[in-house]
C-alpha cells in the first residue's frame, strides 16, 4: 500500500513537491480565470473540521473542492461529538472511512498528528497553535506571482512568533530564503516549537526597523492569535512598538511587498496606510489560498 501523504507542517512536502504545487496552482488558477471546467476530484468528499473560527480557510477549501468537482462537509466542535469528548483517534477512524480527504483547524499540533495517525485518507492542517502551512503556500505563491522565485530573498516577520511565523521559518529552510524576525522581548521564536533543522535561514533583531532593512517582503499577523485571547490586554502593551507602518516599509527594499494572512487589526500590527497602500498584496494573498489549496488537494489525492 502506498503511504498516505498528509500536510501537517510545511516540511511534510519536499522542495520538489512544493514547486510542483506552485506550478499546478498557476495552471489551475488560469483554468479558473478562463471559466474552464476542471473536475479531477469528481465524487471525492472533503471533510472540514473547525475547532476555531474561520472565514478564508473554510471558504477557500469549500469553494476549492467544489470547483474541482468534489463536495465538502463542514463539522465544528459545537455541534458534533468532537466537542463532547469523543477521542480524536476514534473520530479519525470514522471520518476517514466516509471521506477522501480531511482538513482540520484545531488547537495543539498534537491533536492533528493523532488524527492523521488514525486516518485512512490525507489530512491537511488548516491552522494549529503551532503552524499554518496552507497560509504560507499561498503567501509564497503570491510572492512568486509578483516578484519571481523566492530563493535568496529576504522576508521580514514583525510581531508575534506564532503559527504563521513558525511556518515562514520552515518554508525558508525548504525553499532557501531568509527570514528577519523581530518580536518583543518574551515572545521570541522557539526553534524547537517551529521544528527547524538549524538557524541558517533566520536572523533575529531586537529593533523591528532593523529587521525591515533589506527585506523584499514585510509581513505580520495579529498580536493575539486565536486561543490566546486571555493575554490580549498584556499583548497590546507589549507589542505597541511592533506595528508595520509607512516608516518601516521605507526601511525595507524599495519594491518590497506587504502581506498579512488576515484578519487584520488596522492601528495595531499594521497601519491602515500600509495594508491599504500600494505595496500591499493582501487581497491577492487571500485569493491565492483558493488556488494553492486546489493544487494541494489535487496532489495529495492524485499525485
Ligand atoms: N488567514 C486565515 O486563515 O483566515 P481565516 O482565519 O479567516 O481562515
Ligand atoms: N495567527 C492567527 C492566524 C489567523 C489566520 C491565529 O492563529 O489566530
Amino acid at each position: 500500500m502506498v503511504a498516505i501523504k498528509h500536510f501537517l507542517q510545511f516540511n511534510d512536502l519536499s522542495t520538489d513537491e512544493l514547486n510542483h504545487i506552485f506550478a499546478r496552482a498557476t495552471w489551475i488558477k488560469g483554468q479558473f480565470k478562463a471559466y474552464k471546467q476542471y473536475w479531477p476530484l469528481q465524487d471525492r468528499t472533503l471533510v472540514m473540521i473547525f475547532e476555531k473560527a474561520s472565514t478564508r480557510t473554510r471558504l477557500s477549501f469549500e469553494a476549492g473542492v467544489q470547483q474541482l468537482g468534489g463536495s465538502a462537509i463542514y463539522l465544528n466542535t459545537r455541534d458534533s461529538q468532537l466537542g463532547r469528548g469523543e477521542p480524536v483517534e476514534d473520530a479519525a477512524q470514522v471520518i476517514s472511512r466516509m471521506s477522501d480527504i480531511v482538513m482540520i483547524r484545531t488547537f495543539e499540533q498534537e491533536i492533528i498528528e493523532r488524527f492523521a495517525a488514525n486516518s485512512r485518507v490525507p489530512v491537511i492542517n488548516g491552522l494549529t497553535n503551532e503552524y499554518h502551512p496552507c497560509q504560507i503556500l499561498a503567501d509564497i505563491f503570491t510572492f512568486i506571482e509578483h516578484r519571481g522565485p523566492i530563493k535568496g530573498k529576504t522576508v521580514a516577520w514583525i510581531g508575534d512568533s506564532n503559527n504563521v511565523c513558525n511556518t515562514w521559518l520552515q518554508a525558508a529552510e525548504m525553499l532557501d530564503f531568509n527570514v528577519h524576525v523581530s518580536t518583543p522581548p518574551g515572545y521570541e521564536v522557539e526553534p524547537e516549537r517551529a521544528n527547524l533543522y538549524g538557524n541558517d535561514h533566520f536572523e533575529t533583531f531586537a529593533d523591528p526597523m532593523n529587521a525591515a532593512q533589506g527585506a523584499d517582503l514585510v509581513t505580520t499577523d495579529v498580536w493575539t492569535s486565536m486561543g490566546f485571547e486571555a493575554e490580549n490586554e498584556e499583548r497590546k502593551r507589549d507589542f505597541a512598538d511592533w506595528q508595520v507602518d509607512a516608516e518601516m516599509m521605507r526601511a525595507a527594499n524599495k519594491d518590497a511587498l506587504f502581506m498579512h494572512c488576515l484578519p487584520a487589526h488596522r492601528g495595531e500590527e499594521v497601519a491602515a496606510d500600509v495594508i491599504d497602500g500600494t505595496q500591499s498584496v493582501v487581497w491577492d494573498e487571500a485569493e491565492n489560498r483558493l488556488h494553492v489549496q486546489k493544487a494541494l488537494m489535487e496532489y495529495l489525492l492524485l499525485g
